[in-house]
């Protein structure tokens, strides 16, 4: 009989634990609705006591996100769980995410409690949750390496005391894939009540075997599947979803089971994510790289040629690729715009609607070709997802091997328009630095990184930078036909996150809330 599994999204959760990763909760916003129209069960938006923007951030994803269950993660303390309840109460589907770590070495040396004691605290962590919340998850951190008699007794406890879900961490990326398969069968058979609860599986990637235990998990048992969009994570990463939703689309057969992610939502998730995140997709990554759909040799194109499905196991369009089709040229209306993005799956407010169109307009006069693949980076790379206290009105920059580099800029700021210029030892710092100087904003530029969207000497340029300010990072992103445009855009883009971060609240970097 084929079961259907549950697909958990923690992007926005362990996901945005990657080292250099911030999201601010616009772009938190846009990545929750892209994982509603992906279908995924539960969306794990935050941990709410970790700082006021991800309590913000998961009350406006639950006020604003419907068909999925919204989460909140929380430690199996009083005023965690409260927290995590004052931010998902508005949802359609309120969802609480407790957890307490179950190791010896967890519970002798951090958390410095005794077994009872731990089983105490998820009890009572459980029932208060309970009290708020219908659906209530229950998380053993750091299960493979636990005691496999003792998480079946807290198991059997925090159900009885009311867990929805219990989940099977694999903290931090220990187990192999008959091993954990071997867990999971353990646990559904010795865990008192179990037939009530649903089973989750929750997998780090330290030795790359995340997806493989995830899906041996499936095929021993487990409900539910835990992880992010393109395997995003701190360390190694989690379960990369795209992975185990197409591992059980093309292997029904074997595994038994499905899920109602909408598959063809993939690639725009994963290209959302990737661009919100500042985080790159490796070309071979599975499922999402650049090259998973690109037959290179000459035996394997003679194939395809012949019947795809030689080499073929499953469809570019069964991810939503779009096709790199030609689309409207310079002398296409608003209307045309609109009625075209919609159907790339973007259906914009009015202000951005404009601004895009503008942009679009601008590309347009300048390359030959404007193709979906052109628009799609632009829509993801330009809008900002914030109120933006300053717009490139203009930029002149000098450069050569004999010369100082050096740069005027112009800026809106506010009703203002101010100009200054500075010298670098390229012209992109030149740039940086005269912005620097009208924003009054100064920032480490970690990481600089630059990509032609297409083939072509006239392929646009899309820049991502990410900067340091006050211990926070921001990412940034411009395109256009020129690069030092894209560069200038993409550094105001991240000024504009910090200004409106600092004008908003300056919340103290998330923890894992490891420290149970
Ligand atoms: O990896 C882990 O153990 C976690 C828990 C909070 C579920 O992320
Ligand atoms: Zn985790």
């Amino acid at each position: 009989m084929t079961r259907t599994i549950r697909i958990f999204d923690t992007t926005l959760r362990d996901g945005e634990q990657t080292a250099g990763v911030n999201l601010n909760s616009g772009e938190k916003l846009e990545i929750a609705r892209q994982l509603a129209k992906l279908n995924v069960e539960i969306i794990e938006a935050g941990f709410a006591v970790a700082s006021p923007g991800d309590f913000e951030a998961i009350k406006t994803i639950a006020q604003n996100v419907r068909g999925p269950a919204i989460c909140s993660l929380a430690r199996a303390v009083p005023g965690d769980i409260e927290r995590a309840w004052e931010a998902v109460q508005a949802a359609e589907r309120p969802y609480i995410h407790t957890f307490i770590a179950t190791s010896d070495i967890h519970m002798q040396y951090k958390l410095k409690k005794k077994p009872e004691q731990v089983i105490e605290m998820a009890v009572a962590a459980v029932k208060l949750a309970r009290r708020y919340c219908p659906e209530v998850e229950f998380s053993a951190e750091d299960a493979t390496r636990s005691d496999w008699d003792f998480l079946c007794r807290i198991f059997s406890e925090t159900i009885k005391a009311g867990a929805t879900v219990i989940n099977i961490p694999d903290t931090v990326g220990y187990t192999t894939p008959e091993e954990y398969g071997r867990l999971i069968r353990y646990i559904k058979e010795n865990t008192i009540g179990i037939e009530k609860a649903i089973v989750s599986v929750h997998c780090h990637n330290d030795l790359g075997m995340a997806v493989a235990n995830s899906l041996e998990a499936v095929r021993n048992g487990a409900d539910q599947v835990e992880g992010t969009i393109n395997g995003l994570g701190e360390r190694a990463g989690n379960t990369a979803l795209e992975e185990v939703i197409m591992g059980l689309k093309t292997r029904p057969d074997y595994y038994q089971a499905q899920t109602t992610a909408v598959s063809e939502e993939i690639y725009r998730t994963s290209v959302l994510v990737s661009a919100l995140t500042g985080l790159a997709v490796p070309s071979n990554k599975a499922i999402v790289g650049a090259n998973a759909f690109a037959h290179e040799s000459g035996i394997h194109q003679d194939g395809i040629l012949k019947n795809r499905l030689t080499y073929e196991i499953m469809t570019p369009q069964s991810i939503g690729i779009p096709s790199n089709r030609l689309v409207l040229g310079k002398h296409s209306g608003r209307h045309a715009f609109k009625e075209y993005l919609a159907e790339l799956g973007y259906h914009l407010n009015e202000a951005d609607l404009e601004k895009a169109y503008e942009r679009f307009l601008e590309i347009a006069d300048r390359k030959k070709e404007v193709t979906d693949r052109d628009l799609e980076a632009l829509i993801r790379g330009e809008l900002s997802q914030v109120e933006e206290a300053f717009i490139l009105e203009y930029f002149h920059v000098t450069s050569g091997n004999k010369a100082i580099p050096t740069a005027t800029v112009r800026l809106k700021c506010g009703e203002e328009t101010e100009q200054e210029a500075a010298c670098g030892e390229g012209p992109i710092e030149a740039i940086y630095k005269a912005i620097e100087r009208l924003t009054g904003i100064t920032a480490e530029l970690k990481e600089y990184g630059i990509k032609a969207v297409t083939g072509g000497k006239d392929a646009l340029g899309e820049v991502t930078v990410k900067i340091e300010e006050q211990g926070r990072i921001n990412t940034g992103r411009g395109v256009s036909t020129d690069i030092i445009e894209a560069s200038t855009r993409a550094f105001i883009n991240a000024v504009n996150k910090v200004a409106w971060e600092k004008a908003n609240y300056q919340s103290t970097p998330a923890g894992d809330g490891a420290e149970g």
